[in-house]
This record gives C-alpha cells, sequence and structure tokens, in this order.
C-alpha cells in the first residue's frame, strides 16, 4: 500500500482526511505531537507521536515508512493568537516546517500536500479571489502560511520538491458517520461556535454589522472537511502523476453572512439563538470568498457539500452526538 505521512492528523482537517485517504486505498502514517489534536482522531492507520521540528525522530519515522509523500497539516491556526504571540507562530509554523523540509530532503524528496490558506491573501482587493490575487496577509498566522508557501517554491528550484499549496477557505462540517468532528480547545470557528450556543442556550457574539453587506454582517466562504479532503487526494494522485508546484484555492465560490449562519443552526438544531452585537474585531475583511477554477482545472475538484444546511447538519450530528 501507498504510505502518506500526515503531519497534524490528529487534528480537525487532517483526520478527515487520513479517513477519505484509507477508503482511497492509502495508508496514512499521523505524525502529531497532540499539541493541538486528539489521540482519538488519528484513528485511520497508523499513529506515530512527534514534533516536526524533531530531526531524529522525523528521519526514523521516514525511515521506518518511506512514504511517497508528505501531507502537511501541523500548525497552529488562531490568527487572534498569533497576534498576541507572533514568536509562536513564527517558531512552530515556519522555522519546524523549515526542519521538517530539511529532513525530507536529506532522507529523499518526495512531493508535499501543504495546508495553506485564504489568510495568505489578507484583505481583498477583488471578489471572488483567485490564485494570482496579490497576497498581503495582514496577520502573522497568514504570513506563516506565505512563508512556507515560498519556501516550497524555493525548495523545488533548488532540491526538485514538487508541492500543492492548498489555500483553503473556512473549514466547515464534520464527518457525515459522526467518527470525527471539529475539536478545537479553545474553539474560534464560527459554526461551531453558533451550534453550541444553540446547544447550551447561550448567545453568540457578532462583531459588527455596519459592514458594507446586504444586511451588514460579514461573509465567508464555508467549505465542507469531506471536500477539503477529497481535494487532498486529488492533489495527491496529481503529485504523484509528475504535476507541477502551484497553489490552489479550496472554495465554494459563494459565501454566507453571519446572521446567515446563525439562522441556518437555528433551521438545523430547531432552537432560537440569542445574538450579543459587539463592536468590529480589527482586521476582519467584509467578505472572503474564493475563486475555484483552477481547482477544477488541475484537480478535477468541485465541492459536492456547499450547501451550508449541509455542512451544518454534520457539524450538529457530531456535536450531540459527542456531547
Ligand atoms: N480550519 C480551517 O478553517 C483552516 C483554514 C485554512 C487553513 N487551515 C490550516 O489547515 C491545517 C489544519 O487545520 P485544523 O483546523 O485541522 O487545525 P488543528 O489544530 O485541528 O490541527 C493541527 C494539528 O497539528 C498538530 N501540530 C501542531 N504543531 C505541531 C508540531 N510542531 N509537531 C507536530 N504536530 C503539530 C496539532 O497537535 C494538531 O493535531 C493547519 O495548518 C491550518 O493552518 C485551516
Amino acid at each position: 500500500m501507498v504510505k502518506i505521512l500526515v503531519t497534524g492528523g490528529a487534528g480537525y482537517i487532517g483526520s478527515h482526511t487520513c479517513k477519505v485517504l484509507a477508503r482511497h486505498g492509502f495508508e496514512p502514517v499521523v505524525y502529531d505531537n497532540l499539541s493541538r489534536g486528539n489521540r482519538w482522531a488519528a484513528s485511520f492507520g497508523m499513529f506515530e507521536l512527534g514534533d516536526i521540528g524533531d530531526a531524529a525522530r522525523v528521519r526514523s519515522v521516514l525511515e521506518k515508512y518511506r512514504p511517497s509523500a508528505l501531507m502537511h497539516f501541523a500548525a497552529y491556526a488562531y490568527v487572534g493568537e498569533s497576534v498576541a504571540s507572533p514568536l509562536l507562530y513564527y517558531r512552530n509554523n515556519i522555522g519546524e516546517t523549515a526542519s521538517l523540509l530539511q529532513t525530507l530532503i536529506d532522507f529523499e524528496p518526495a512531493p508535499v500536500v501543504f495546508s495553506s490558506s485564504c489568510a495568505t491573501y489578507g484583505v481583498p482587493n477583488r471578489l471572488p479571489i483567485s490564485e494570482d490575487h496579490p497576497q498581503q496577509p495582514i496577520n502573522p498566522y497568514g504570513y506563516s502560511k506565505l512563508v512556507v508557501e515560498r519556501m516550497l517554491g524555493d525548495i523545488d528550484a533548488a532540491h526538485n520538491l514538487r508541492s500543492v499549496s492548498l489555500r483553503y477557505f473556512n473549514a466547515a462540517g464534520a464527518d457525515p458517520e459522526a467518527e470525527i468532528g471539529e475539536a478545537h480547545e479553545p474553539e474560534t470557528h464560527l459554526i461551531p461556535l453558533v451550534l453550541a450556543a444553540a446547544r447550551d442556550a447561550t448567545a453568540i457574539k457578532v462583531f459588527g454589522n455596519d459592514y458594507d453587506t446586504a444586511d451588514g454582517t460579514c461573509i465567508r466562504d464555508y467549505v465542507h472537511v469531506l471536500d477539503i479532503a477529497d481535494a487532498h487526494v486529488r492533489a495527491l494522485k496529481y503529485l504523484l502523476d509528475g504535476g507541477a508546484t502551484c497553489a490552489v484555492n479550496l472554495a465554494n465560490e459563494r459565501g454566507y453572512s453571519v446572521l446567515e449562519v446563525v439562522a441556518t443552526a437555528e433551521r438545523v438544531t430547531g432552537k432560537s439563538i440569542q445574538i450579543e452585537l459587539l463592536p468590529r474585531r480589527l482586521g476582519d475583511p467584509a467578505v472572503l470568498i474564493g475563486a475555484l477554477q483552477r481547482a477544477r482545472t488541475l484537480l478535477g475538484w468541485k465541492p459536492e457539500r456547499s450547501d451550508l444546511e449541509i455542512q451544518m447538519r454534520d457539524a450538529w450530528k457530531w456535536m450531540t452526538r459527542s456531547s
């Protein structure tokens, strides 16, 4: 079986991708330090505990499994935390990734699928955001992802290590079989927060209702986590077939406002949800919607679960099952 090393495979998106990899006949090997992930989520393939910056440990795992490719999810991923503690992000997301890639190159330069982000674009000057939009991140998290994209481009030129950087918009939903789902601590993503507010009869904080959008609240492009996982398998096959280094958006080309998310949560849960209206947060663009043409052309990918209600039903099924 073709083995794939999956850093961060005990996290939200990595664990769903491992499940889909296994379904496609690959053997995922999760490599995770469990700083933000869950051991129970890494239940599709082998598990190896370790930090991506620990070169000796990474090398021993590479020697043990001889993976055909690397999927690199491991990172810290909280925008607010990155603003408060930038060096944490520069060290873990950039420094430790440089160490991981050096170890990989020293062993054997296998292709890489990298978890990048729409946060690399910053505030958009046109919509939908296509891959050739300027990348001007407005926080250390987005900058850390951009640096790794550049690092991967430079490594290809120097060492023939090909990669696909997948720039996800907002990951949402859960495994429809509810075996795994989103379990961040603390949770910062809107959909699980809104669903938790419905479950616990608490209020959901809405930051700003004076944006230049139809209802005044921010609009985001939500992509089902299984669609993201499917895109990883396609990107992997593209690289294993000899595909060239590139960056690809994973988006729906469709956005929902915060109030639309709340209304959908009310329909899905059958509960009414209270809103606590607060001032805008610094650095929240009004609208983020991604263009998906390149993913269609290059990977043959299109999202199958773009309907927000489907995404929220899966997330709710997971949340109510696990609570
Ligand atoms: N969730 C989103 O909407 C979203 C959007 C765009 C990009 N991304 C990116 O996708 C990736 C996965 O996101 P997620 O939401 O699943 O995050 P997550 O926090 O659930 O998963 C990240 C995993 O990486 C592990 N990890 C972190 N640092 C590590 C290290 N130094 N060594 C080993 N393991 C380490 C954590 O323990 C965790 O299991 C991240 O790189 C994130 O930046 C996420």
